[in-house]
């Protein structure tokens, strides 16, 4: 038995990065799959964040369902609320409801102090990795509760909501709002025994690190390097690690566990 066995996962940002790995450790164990991401819906201008493709959505899919798990995917902007519930509708259609939800999608930018940070900047990162999260959550609440089996969240937040990171304000900014959200969500669906937790990675290698790299201008290695020496350990944290922490806080291993923030930072917040 898979720690997640035949419970139906609703994954934002699921085309690449930590969304595909959240949806293939999902998958493994025993979880049908539901993947947001971008595609044609929408553009990210400011900052130009080169989002995932159609073809990156397909891909995820079929790495899913090369796991034996069947998944659904839909090319949503997560600005656009109306087209988050159109997808959760859609997936309670095509795979009979809505167990767990991993509200990962976001962006990141370059690395600027707040006086030279352009406003629009500001909002699109609000927009985003705030906004998004909300509306993910709005968006799929009414179909977890309706399950009246419980249920659980995963926000995904970030190291730099411990620690706060000065010269990207906007990203923590938006990730602290993200891990009051995920605390108020626990307060009130845990008497329908939903969970909700968030999660804080340190940096990660995806292409996440590429848009920091190509927006500020600094070689990914030399960024690499940096994260290494930012932390107790001194080896760059992979996907899987964040998947792990993922898979765990959605199974019933973690059933006492809410409105807990789980740090998978390789020490860096505490360095
Ligand atoms: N990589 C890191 O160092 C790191 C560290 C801590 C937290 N995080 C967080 O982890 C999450 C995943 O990031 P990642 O590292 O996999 O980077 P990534 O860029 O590979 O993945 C982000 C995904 O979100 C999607 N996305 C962006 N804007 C969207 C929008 N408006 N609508 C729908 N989808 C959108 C992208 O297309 C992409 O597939 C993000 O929330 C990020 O802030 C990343």
């Amino acid at each position: 038995m898979g720690l997640l066995e035949n419970k139906v996962v609703f994954i934002t940002g699921g085309g690449r990065g930590q969304g595909r790995s959240h949806a293939i450790r999902c998958a493994k164990e025993g979880a049908d799959i539901a993947l947001v991401d971008i595609g044609t819906a929408g553009k990210v201008e400011a900052p130009a964040y080169i989002t995932a493709t159609s073809e990156d959505l397909a891909e995820t899919k079929a790495l899913v369902e090369a796991e034996d798990r069947r998944a659904v995917t839909f090319e949503a902007d997560v600005r656009d609320y109306d087209s988050l519930v159109a997808a959760a509708d859609a997936t309670v259609a095509e795979l009979g409801g809505i167990d767990c939800v991993v509200a990962n999608a976001g962006i990141s930018d370059t690395f600027l102090p707040i006086w030279d940070l352009p406003i629009e900047n500001w909002q699109t990162m609000i927009d985003i990795n705030l906004n998004g999260v909300f509306y993910t959550c709005k968006a799929t609440v009414p179909h977890v509760r309706a399950r009246g089996e419980g249920g659980a969240y995963v926000l995904v937040s970030s190291v730099a909501a411990i620690k706060s990171y000065g010269w990207l304000s906007h990203y923590s900014a938006a990730k602290f709002g993200v891990r009051g959200l995920a605390i108020a969500m626990a307060k009130e669906l845990g008497p329908e025994y939903i969970r909700c937790n968030s999660l804080h990675p340190g940096a990660i290698n995806t292409d996440m690190t590429d848009a920091m790299s190509y927006l500020s201008g600094t070689p990914k290695e030399t960024l690499l390097q940096q994260f290494r020496d930012a932390q107790l350990l001194g080896r760059n944290i992979e996907v899987r690690d964040s998947s792990a922490a993922v898979a765990w806080l959605l199974s019933d291993e973690a059933r006492f566990v809410t409105g807990h923030e789980l740090i998978v930072d390789a020490g860096e917040s505490k360095k």
